[in-house]
Parts: C-alpha cells; sequence; structure tokens
C-alpha cells in the first residue's frame, strides 16, 4: 500500500462513538424509508435508480435503465431525452417562478445581498444563450472554457452551455492563465468565458490578465480562441486589462442587444456529455472528467434530496466554489433542479472576521449548511464563542472534501451546529459526480472521523493488493472500489478512453474481455477502512495526489513546473501536515553542478508553481538539498522526505544507494 496510507493508518483517532440524529430532523427528512437499503440492494439494479430519474423532466423517456453492452463505458437511461438547465430552471416557472434561486452574497459586507429568482435566472440564461449561439457561435457539442470566480454568472454561463448542448469546461477561479490555457488546449475550446476581476479578502483581483495568458499560451499550443466574453463584476465599471479588438468583448455590452432573447433548450440524449471537470491524477496531465447528462443530473438531484435533504422551503448555503465538483453538483445542478434556493458567496469563510458566515446564515435564515474540513479548522481557531453569539439554526450540517478528524466533527457538531443538526460526512470524487459514502441523514447515526456506509444503491468493496476483499472489522486497510455503477459514474476521461479504463479499471479487473458489470469494480484511488457496521473510514490518497485544503494537485504536476527552472536537477513534491489544511506541500530540490542556492532562486521555485496552478499549490517551505534520498534503482523516497516534513520517524534507511543524504537533509530541516 501506498507510503501515506501507511503512515495514516498510525494515526489512530477514537471513531467508536456513534451520535443519534436530531429526532425534530429524523421527523420531517426527504428520505426516512427504513427498507431503502433493501429496496437498492444489488438484487434489484440498475431498476433501483429509476426513481432517480424520475425527479427530472425528460422530453422522451428512456429504454433502457442501463447499458452495459461496453463495459466499462456504461450508459444511462438510453434512449432517453432532456436538457438540464430546462430541468433545472424553466421547468420551475409555472408554481415558483418567483421564487428565489440565488441569493447573491459580496465579499464586501456593505454590498446589497442580491436575489435571483427563477424567473430572473431563466432570463439571464436565454440571454447568455442566446448571445453564445449568435455572436460567438457556439453550437451543439462544441467545448466552451469558463474561468471564473464565485458570481452569479458563472452558473448563468453553465446553464447556457448546457441550454445549446454545448460542453462547460469550468477552470477554479484562482487557477493560473497558464493552467487555463491547458485546459483550452485539451478540451479545444475557441471561446472563453471570464469576468473582468474580483474582491478577495478585501482586494481586487484583476482577472482579465489571466485570459490574456490564457489564451497567449492556448494559441502557442495550436488552440485557437476566438471570442474572450467578459462579464464584468460591478457592471459599468470595467476594472480588467485591455481589451483585444475583434477577440474580447464585454458581455455587458451587447446586452441590448440580446435583451429578452429565448433560445428553445436543445433535447439532448441522455448519454450525450453535460461538461467536463479537468482534475489531478498519477501523472502530470490533469484529465478532463467527462460527465453525462441524464445520469449525472439524476444523481445530482437525488443526493441533493435524500443526503443534504434539500426542500423547497430551505435556504440551503454551500460554502465550495463552483469551480470544483462539489460547486458543480452541490451549488448548481443538484439544488436547481430542485428548484431550491442557495446562497451564492464571493468571500472566504473568515474575511473580515470569523463572524462572517454566521451573519450570514443569520440574515438570510440559512439552515443547511456544506462546507470543507479545512473551514472547519479555520473556524475553530477563532474560538468556541463565535457561532454562539449569532442567532441561526441549521437543521443539516454537510462535509466534503478531506477527511475530517473526529474533534474537529465534533467542534462542528457541538458548537457550529449548537447539537441542533444532522451532520453528514459525504465522500466521493470529481469521478463520482455525487456522494458514493455517507449516513443517510436520517436512517443512521453519526460516527466522528467515518464517512459511513454507502449510500442506498452504492455498494463499496475494501480490496487488498491482490484484490482480496479486507474483511470488515479486521482493522487493515486497503483500497476502496465501488462494485456496482451507478448513474453519476463518469463517463470517460475526455479523448483519453485508454487512460480511463487503465486508471479506474486497470487493477481489480480479472477479465477484460468480460461483459458482466461485476468484474469491473470502479477503483476510487483512496485507502480505506470498514468496521464491522460497515461505516468507512477514508485514509487518503493512494496515488501521487495529494489533498491541499480539500482541493486535489498531483505531485507530479507541481514537480513538473519546478523542474522547468533550469537551475533545477530533481525534485521532490510531499505532502506535509498542516494543522489547518489537512497537508501542504513541502519540495525539495537538488541543482545543477555548481549552481548557488539563495532566496531568490528560492522565491523563483515558488513563482513557477504559482504561474503554471495557482496560489492554492503554494509551497509551503522549498529545501534545497545537496541530493535527494533515492533507492538503488533510483527512485526518489519521497516517504522519507515527508517523515523529515512533519518531524516524524524516519525509519529504515538502509536500502538507499545514498543514505547519508538523510541525515544531512535532516539537519537543513531540523537544525
Ligand atoms: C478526498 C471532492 C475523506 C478523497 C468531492 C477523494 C475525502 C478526493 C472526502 C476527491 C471525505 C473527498 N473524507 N476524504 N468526506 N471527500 N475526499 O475529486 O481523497 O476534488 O478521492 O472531489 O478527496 O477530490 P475531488
Amino acid at each position: 500500500m501506498a507510503e501515506n496510507v501507511e503512515r495514516d493508518i498510525e494515526v489512530h483517532w477514537r471513531e467508536e462513538d456513534y451520535y443519534e440524529p436530531p429526532e425534530s430532523f429524523v421527523k420531517q427528512a426527504n428520505l426516512n424509508d427504513p427498507h431503502i437499503y433493501e429496496k437498492m440492494s444489488l438484487d434489484n439494479f440498475p431498476d433501483c435508480f429509476t426513481g432517480y430519474a424520475d425527479l427530472l423532466d425528460w422530453f422522451k423517456p428512456w429504454d433502457t435503465v442501463l447499458d452495459t453492452s461496453n463495459p466499462p463505458f456504461w450508459r444511462w437511461f438510453v434512449g432517453g431525452r432532456l436538457n438540464a438547465s430546462y430541468n433545472c430552471v424553466d421547468r420551475h416557472l409555472p408554481q415558483h417562478a418567483n421564487k428565489v434561486a440565488y441569493y447573491f452574497v459580496a465579499e464586501r459586507e456593505e454590498d446589497p445581498i442580491v436575489a435571483v429568482s427563477y424567473q430572473e435566472l431563466y432570463a439571464r440564461v436565454n440571454e447568455f444563450a442566446a448571445l453564445l449561439r449568435d455572436y460567438a457561435g457556439v453550437k451543439k457539442g462544441d467545448r466552451v472554457t469558463i474561468h471564473m470566480p464565485m458570481v452569479v454568472e458563472l452558473p448563468v454561463a453553465m446553464l447556457a452551455c448546457a441550454r445549446l448542448g454545448a460542453i462547460h469546461s469550468v477552470v477554479f477561479g484562482g487557477f493560473s492563465g497558464q493552467a487555463c490555457a491547458d485546459r483550452i488546449v485539451d478540451s479545444e475550446s475557441s471561446v472563453l468565458v471570464t469576468i473582468d476581476g474580483y474582491y478577495r479578502n478585501g482586494k481586487w483581483l484583476n482577472h482579465k490578465e489571466k485570459a490574456d495568458i490564457a489564451v497567449k499560451q492556448a494559441e502557442s499550443q495550436g488552440q485557437k480562441v476566438n471570442h474572450v466574453l467578459i462579464f464584468q463584476r460591478d457592471p459599468g465599471h470595467y476594472g480588467g486589462s485591455d481589451l483585444v479588438e475583434g477577440r474580447d468583448v464585454l458581455v455587458q455590452e451587447l446586452e441590448s442587444k440580446y435583451r429578452g432573447a429565448r433560445v428553445e433548450p436543445e433535447s439532448m440524449p441522455a448519454e450525450d456529455p453535460l461538461f467536463l471537470m479537468y482534475t489531478s491524477g498519477s501523472t502530470g496531465k490533469p484529465k478532463g472528467i467527462q460527465h453525462g447528462t441524464g445520469g449525472y443530473l439524476s444523481y445530482a438531484a437525488a443526493t441533493t434530496k435524500y443526503v443534504l435533504d434539500v426542500k423547497p422551503e430551505d435556504v440551503y448555503w454551500c460554502m465550495a466554489d463552483i469551480g470544483w465538483i462539489t460547486g458543480h453538483s452541490y451549488i448548481v445542478y443538484g439544488p436547481l433542479a430542485l428548484g431550491a434556493t442557495s446562497v451564492l458567496y464571493e468571500g472566504g469563510p473568515t474575511y473580515p472576521d470569523a463572524g462572517r458566515a454566521w451573519r450570514i446564515a443569520e440574515r438570510l435564515n440559512v439552515n443547511i449548511f456544506h462546507t470543507s474540513p479545512t473551514a472547519i479548522r479555520s473556524l475553530r481557531q477563532h474560538g468556541d464563542d463565535v457561532p454562539g453569539r449569532y442567532n441561526y439554526h441549521f437543521k443539516l450540517m454537510a462535509t466534503v472534501g478531506e477527511p475530517i478528524e473526529p474533534d474537529v466533527w465534533r467542534w462542528y457538531y457541538n458548537v457550529v451546529g449548537k447539537r441542533e443538526a444532522a451532520v453528514v460526512d459525504t465522500w466521493w470524487q470529481t469521478e463520482t459526480g455525487g456522494h458514493l459514502c455517507s449516513t443517510v441523514p436520517a436512517l443512521k447515526a453519526m460516527k466522528p472521523g467515518s464517512a459511513g456506509p454507502g449510500l442506498p444503491g452504492i455498494h463499496p468493496v475494501i480490496l487488498d493488493e491482490e484484490g482480496n476483499e479486507v474483511t470488515p472489522g479486521s482493522g487493515e486497510g486497503g483500497s476502496i472500489c465501488i462494485r456496482n455503477p451507478w448513474p453519476g459514474i463518469m463517463q470517460t476521461i475526455w479523448k483519453d478512453p485508454e487512460r480511463f479504463v487503465r486508471t479506474y479499471y486497470g487493477k481489480y479487473n480479472k477479465n477484460p474481455q468480460s461483459k458482466d458489470w461485476r468484474d469491473w469494480p470502479y477503483m476510487a484511488g483512496d485507502g480505506a477502512m470498514q468496521s464491522q457496521d460497515g461505516y468507512i473510514r477514508i485514509l487518503g490518497r493512494i496515488d501521487d495526489v495529494i489533498n491541499v485544503a480539500g482541493h486535489r494537485m498531483g505531485t507530479k504536476e507541481l514537480e513538473s513546473a519546478v523542474l522547468q527552472v533550469p537551475e533545477v536537477a530533481e525534485a521532490a513534491v510531499v505532502a506535509a501536515h498542516d494543522d489547518i489544511k489537512g497537508s501542504i506541500p513541502e519540495i525539495y530540490v537538488s541543482l545543477h553542478p555548481g549552481v548557488e542556492a539563495d532566496d531568490a532562486l528560492n522565491q523563483k521555485i515558488v513563482d513557477a508553481i504559482v504561474h503554471d496552478i495557482g496560489p492554492i499549490a503554494r509551497p509551503r517551505k522549498v529545501w534545497i538539498v545537496p541530493d535527494l534520498p533515492k533507492t538503488r534503482s533510483g527512485k526518489i523516497m519521497r516517504r522519507i522526505l515527508a517523515s523529515i516534513s512533519d518531524n516524524r520517524e524516519i525509519g529504515d534507511v538502509t536500502t538507499l544507494s545514498n543514505p547519508e543524504v538523510v541525515e544531512t537533509i535532516h539537519k537543513l530541516v531540523r537544525p
């Protein structure tokens, strides 16, 4: 098993205590049928998932629930036709046109909160769809890259693409122009949607300049971008860099031309792609995770309803960024498909102070709250008394993205939730479209530190290196896999079906010719342990992916950025422990002979990472060392470096080709 997992298993935490969900919650829950697990057992697979698709409006019903004829390219609800934008917007109008879809809360507290109704969302989506189609020439099947922060125009742009049957590829706003370029190139987008700038921690960030870098870099790699469509953060006040004639246009300047435009939603086959979302894997190149329309939307809607317990009368706030999968499924597609009211917040959780989140919750009467362990840890740092000063009441709280320490879980439950809320720790991935392991909040007790069992219809299994099942309760860890397909599962990796099969099914499929889905367990790439009660504790990634503040990063991506610095000979990235972010990158580099280490070089290395990826990948430390510890076959021993970073026992170094360097590095890092 991978080094980081072995290390995590050593870190024991008490996870045996159960917390029952509050009775008030159970009584009102969307899902409180105790027989749901039997009803969604493998005996009833795949028909048990039709109830999820029934949450949507279909232009044409499906003929086949699941086509498994070409494993592992599962096809859900085949023959059905629908449109995601129609399901998220139009169908709510007859009853709920005036209901709030989003409350937009700007980072600047003095700015008024903007309520966007479903009617207004409908108007904006149609107008932008018309602009995309008639001005930028976007057609069904085209890819559109959207590089934007948390503003209402982001879901508007996504839904406008979906309306036309175009495939959106949203790039997290904090990513650099270079990272955006890589995604434009891979997806072959000729249209980029962006914004002039936005506010972050009280500062105005020029975002348009990233578009200039992205387009230039993309073009140097052969991908021409014909149109850059620029929203303005404060309409009328352009705050970006110069506009390039013929390429750049301010969306608001075209507004009058498209005001009142209406665009028929395309009737899409259920299996046509809805979007791409790039995510890090074991290699240096992010992969374009492709999600379909019918299966994905059904699964996002159903898990929003049954796990997050979102109801029409609720006010739901997910603090994630729409630029990640959590935002796609649980700020945009799931909640909108259900006609819910959500908060869309521009800023970070503790700006200008740790009471900000609770003031928003109090003011808007938020009763469902969704965030990450990193945000919880950083709120906790500001003290136990802050949440109690505000008059808000949550019925449900969710966490996602990283393992949550039982201690942090308890703080969330006791202090943030005031012991009134059910808590769900939801484990899933970009690839899975929606939650896989979590308690169903009204049906299962909560267990701090444990995500919970597989959701109804999801059948996890832990496998060892040889593919044998690890017995639940044995205390052994292994690789978590899901035995069966489910509607939210990714369709493929964009333009790389072989990598898709190899990455997720290569290790545990014993018979590549098999047409039986039972031979194709989905391998998530996480280490996990299952206890006797079926609850699953996620231990962390078993591949070369690190999780920083809930954000997935490939160590190879960081290393290849560092290796672009000409002075650097070799580089190794390790995930060092961080009290707030869970882990944070530290970089060990050796230099070419004759090169002197100094602060300027150190800065150059950091800059290379920020340039290629973005500030979220900024390392805590760059250690310039004489050599990296290696095995006799030349493999860099990152485990040893991680032990030094975390000040842990280093263990046996006798098998190294250069054991003496370990002592030198140790002295340097921990003098
Ligand atoms: C990790 C985010 C522990 C895990 C939805 C997974 C978690 C990766 C949890 C996916 C959780 C996500 N407990 N670890 N509740 N949720 N992870 O694709 O390692 O950005 O493989 O999707 O985050 O990250 P991604």
